[in-house]
């Protein structure tokens, strides 16, 4: 296959058949594999009153029982959401050789990367997907070098969420007994962030391929942004079945990713997730990681481990940890082990 348009170029050439290497494996596949959980829901929390020690309690419930929350009220507003979105659409709508400038073989820096699937050279199966992942490093970096089509609403988004992304920090941290975030807890709770938009086109044979294939995230928090088309799916870590994220109007759906299941010792859950190709839409996410900084070195929270509990993880330079993730194919929560 050309992957040099993209999975949206493969998708346009009106395809009847799903080219070979998206074929997933039985077990990947929704089909066959997918048991899904109707039974529970992700929780979805009001964050008017973000002060509520009720709503403090309902976030910290759901980082450790689920791993994934949806948040409403959350002060993020919807203008800003809207125009993400807006521009993540356009930004794949532009002609193959203007994304190409982006790609891996052209961009000026590797801080911008549009690419498609999601480690091909390791990938045994090719993903349904294609991205533009925009590290953050400064405000002139990010005016001068990431596309003219999306960098305002992109930077947009990051500043109006810092806010939040520090509530339900502080909101976290207070549940490990963490009663301050100081500078050096700042950088690797919050010290790096990255934001992808993400593109899923319209899929010939949906039940034969996926979106994304299972995986935890590497970061602290994500921010995901998604639009009403839905097929992002969690795993109950009780009964292992998948559950539905379904889209909520003006919601952003907050994950617990791998550093913080490691700072808080495990009682945070990052959890296994994936996404369904889907047979009559195109869709669109728009994840803000907030990471620690690549230089942190991350391990249990001298807090959480004070009380005498055994250290489950071992300390790691964060961006040996993203490294190890980035060498291979998704597969589920393995990436974690390289902390153990
Ligand atoms: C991801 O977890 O990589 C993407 C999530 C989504 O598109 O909803
Ligand atoms: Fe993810």
């Amino acid at each position: 296959v050309n992957q040099g348009h993209g999975v949206k170029g493969l998708a346009e050439l009106g395809l009847e058949t799903l080219p070979y290497q998206y074929i997933q494996p039985p077990q990947e596949r929704f089909n066959t594999s997918h048991e899904e959980d109707n039974k529970d829901s992700i929780p979805v929390i009001d964050m008017s009153n973000s002060n509520d020690p009720h709503v403090a309690k309902a976030i910290c419930d759901a980082a450790q029982k689920w791993g994934f929350f949806q948040i409403v009220n959350h002060g993020v507003p919807t203008h800003v959401l809207e125009d993400v979105k807006d521009a993540t659409h356009k930004f794949f709508a532009l002609p193959p050789q203007e994304k190409l400038k982006y790609s891996k073989e052209q961009s000026v820096t590797h801080n911008v990367r549009f690419g498609t699937s999601f480690t091909p050279e390791a990938e045994k199966a090719l993903e349904w997907k294609d991205y533009l992942s925009l590290f953050f490093v400064s405000d002139t970096e990010a005016a001068s070098l990431w596309p003219p089509t999306c960098r305002d609403q992109a930077m947009e988004y990051i500043k109006s969420s810092e806010l939040l992304v520090k509530k339900l920090l502080n909101i976290l941290m207070n549940g490990l007994n963490v009663k301050e975030i100081d500078e050096t807890k700042e950088s690797i709770l919050m010290g790096s962030k990255r934001i992808n938009l993400n593109y899923y086109p319209k899929c010939p044979s949906p039940e034969l391929t996926v979106g994304v294939g299972r995986h935890s995230d590497v970061s602290t928090l994500t921010i995901l942004l998604q639009d009403d088309i839905g097929g992002l799916f969690v795993r109950n870590m009780e009964t292992m079945k998948w559950i539905h994220v379904p889209p909520v109007s003006g919601s952003l759906v907050i994950n617990v990713g791998d550093a913080l299941q490691i700072m808080s010792n495990g009682k945070y859950k990052s959890v296994e997730h994936r996404v369904t190709a889907n047979g009559s839409n195109n869709r669109i996410s728009v994840p803000i990681f907030v990471n620690p900084k690549p230089s942190d070195v991350i391990g249990p929270l001298e807090e959480v481990i004070a009380s005498g509990e055994e250290p489950l993880y071992k300390n790691v330079l964060y961006s040996d940890y993203v490294k190890h993730f980035f060498r291979k194919a998704h597969d589920g929560k393995a990436t974690v082990e390289f902390a153990k």
